[in-house]
C-alpha cells in the first residue's frame, strides 16, 4: 500500500515535470533580440580588426578619412560622408563593406582575412538597433 502511494507520488511528480517541460517548450521559440553595446561588443571588433589602419598615421585613415578610434570618428564617416545609417544595416556602407557585399577589393579589413560571420552580425544588429553610443 505504502509502496503504491510512493510510486503514485513519483509518477505525478514526473507528470508534473513533463507538463512544465512541455509548457516551457511551447513558450517563445525566438529569443528576444539582445541589445548590442557599442563599447562592449562593437568597439572591440573595430579595435582588433580596423584601427591599425584607421587611426592617425594609418593607411586607411590617410586614404579614406575614416577614423575608427572612437564612436564619433565612426559616425563622422569618410571624406565622402557617413558610412552608418542608423537603423539601416542593409544600406550602411560599414555593413556592406565588412559583409563583402561590395566589390571584393573593397571588402574590409583591406586585404586581410574577413571578419567572422558572428562579428558581422554583431555590427549589423548594432546598426539595426540605432547605432547608439551605448
Ligand atoms: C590593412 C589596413 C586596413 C584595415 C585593417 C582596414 N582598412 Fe578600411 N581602408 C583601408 C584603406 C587603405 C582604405 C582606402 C581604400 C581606397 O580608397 O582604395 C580603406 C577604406 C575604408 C572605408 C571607405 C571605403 C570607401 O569606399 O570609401 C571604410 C568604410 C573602411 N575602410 C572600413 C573599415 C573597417 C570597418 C575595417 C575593419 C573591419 C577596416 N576598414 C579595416 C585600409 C584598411
Amino acid at each position: 500500500m505504502k509502496k503504491i502511494h510512493k510510486i503514485r507520488r513519483l509518477l505525478s511528480g514526473a507528470l508534473f515535470a513533463a507538463a512544465v517541460g512541455a509548457v516551457g517548450w511551447t513558450g517563445p521559440v525566438f529569443a528576444a533580440e539582445e541589445e548590442v553595446s557599442f563599447e562592449l561588443d562593437v568597439y572591440p571588433i573595430l579595435n582588433s580588426r580596423c584601427v591599425a589602419c584607421h587611426q592617425p598615421g594609418g593607411d586607411g585613415l590617410e586614404k579614406s578619412g575614416l577614423d575608427l578610434t572612437s564612436y564619433d570618428g565612426l559616425m563622422a564617416g569618410t571624406k565622402h560622408g557617413p558610412i552608418v545609417v542608423p537603423g539601416e544595416p542593409m544600406t550602411s556602407n560599414l555593413n556592406v563593406l565588412i559583409e563583402g557585399r561590395a566589390a571584393s577589393e573593397l571588402r574590409m579589413p583591406h586585404n586581410q582575412r574577413p571578419l567572422l560571420r558572428y562579428q558581422t552580425l554583431i555590427v549589423r544588429d548594432w546598426v539595426k538597433q540605432g547605432a547608439k553610443n551605448n
